[in-house]
C-alpha cells in the first residue's frame, strides 16, 4: 500500500479494513484506559497528536472514547500521504478531531505542542535515522507523554496473523502488507537497544510493544 502505483480501490479497502485489524490487535483501548484517560479532565482541554495516522481509525477511536467519557480531548492526526489524508477526511466528522497532511518535523518547525503524542504501526516503517528523527520530534512535541505502539516480530505473530487472515481481506493489502510489516518490526530487545535513554519499551499482547516517554516533570 506504500507504493504510489497501488490499486486505488484496494487501497480504500485496506484503510477500511484497518479499522477492524486495529480494533482486534492494536490494543489502543487498553492504552487509552491505562496511559491517557487518567490524565484527562472534564474541565481542562487536552490535546493529542497521532503521528502517521493513515486512514485515521486510531485517531477516531481516541476522540470517540474521550468524548464518550465526557473528557475534553482534541485529537489531531497527521500523515504526509495524500491518499491517506483524502480517506481520513472523507469519513464522518467527529467533534474535536482533525487531520493534517504533514510530517512530525513540520509541526516541530511550527512550534506546535500537544499533551500526548502517539503513533500506531509507524516504527517498523522507519530507517534507523528516521526512527531517531521521530523520537526527537516526539520529545519536542509532547508536553506530557509519548506512546508509540507497534507490532513485535515473532514467528508466532507471523504464523498467527497469516492463519487468522487467510480466509479474509481478499480485496485489500491487509494480509500481504501485514506479513511484511511483522517481518520488518522490532523485538522488544532490539527496540530497547535502538532507542536513546529515557525511552521505555513494554511488551504487549498479542505480539505487540509500546515505546513510551514521559516529559520531565509531567
Ligand atoms: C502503516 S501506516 C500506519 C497508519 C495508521 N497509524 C494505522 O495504524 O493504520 C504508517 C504511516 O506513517 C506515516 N509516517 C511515517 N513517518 C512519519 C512522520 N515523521 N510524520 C508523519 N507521518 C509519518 C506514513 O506516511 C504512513 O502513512
Amino acid at each position: 500500500m506504500d507504493s504510489p502505483l497501488c490499486d486505488p480501490a484496494m487501497l480504500t479497502r485496506t484503510y477500511q479494513d484497518f479499522r477492524v485489524v486495529n480494533a482486534v490487535v492494536s490494543g489502543w483501548w487498553r492504552i487509552y484506559r491505562r496511559s491517557i484517560r487518567p490524565a484527562l479532565s472534564t474541565t481542562t482541554d487536552m490535546t493529542l497528536l497521532d503521528i502517521g495516522s493513515g486512514g485515521g481509525d486510531v485517531s477516531r477511536s481516541l476522540a470517540r472514547w474521550a468524548a464518550r467519557d465526557g473528557l475534553r480531548l482534541s485529537v489531531t492526526g497527521i500523515d504526509p500521504d495524500a491518499r491517506a489524508h483524502v480517506f481520513a477526511t472523507s469519513q464522518p466528522k467527529i467533534v474535536g478531531l482533525s487531520f493534517r497532511r504533514a510530517l512530525s518535523s513540520d509541526l516541530v518547525a511550527e512550534g506546535e505542542r500537544f499533551d500526548f503524542v502517539v503513533s500506531n504501526h509507524v516504527l517498523h516503517h522507519l530507517s534507523v535515522a528516521e526512527l531517531k528523527g521521530l523520537l526527537v520530534d516526539s520529545e519536542a512535541l509532547a508536553g506530557r507523554r509519548v506512546l508509540h505502539a507497534d507490532l513485535e516480530r515473532s514467528k508466532v505473530a507471523y504464523l498467527g496473523f497469516g492463519a487468522a487472515t487467510w480466509p479474509f481481506f481478499r480485496h485489500s493489502y491487509i494480509r500481504p502488507d501485514g506479513l511484511t510489516s511483522i517481518q520488518r518490526s522490532y523485538t522488544v530487545q532490539e527496540l530497547r537497544a535502538a532507542v536513546p535513554a529515557g525511552w521505555t519499551v513494554s511488551p504487549g499482547k498479542p505480539s505487540r510493544l509500546v515505546l513510551s516517554w514521559d516529559a520531565p516533570g509531567a
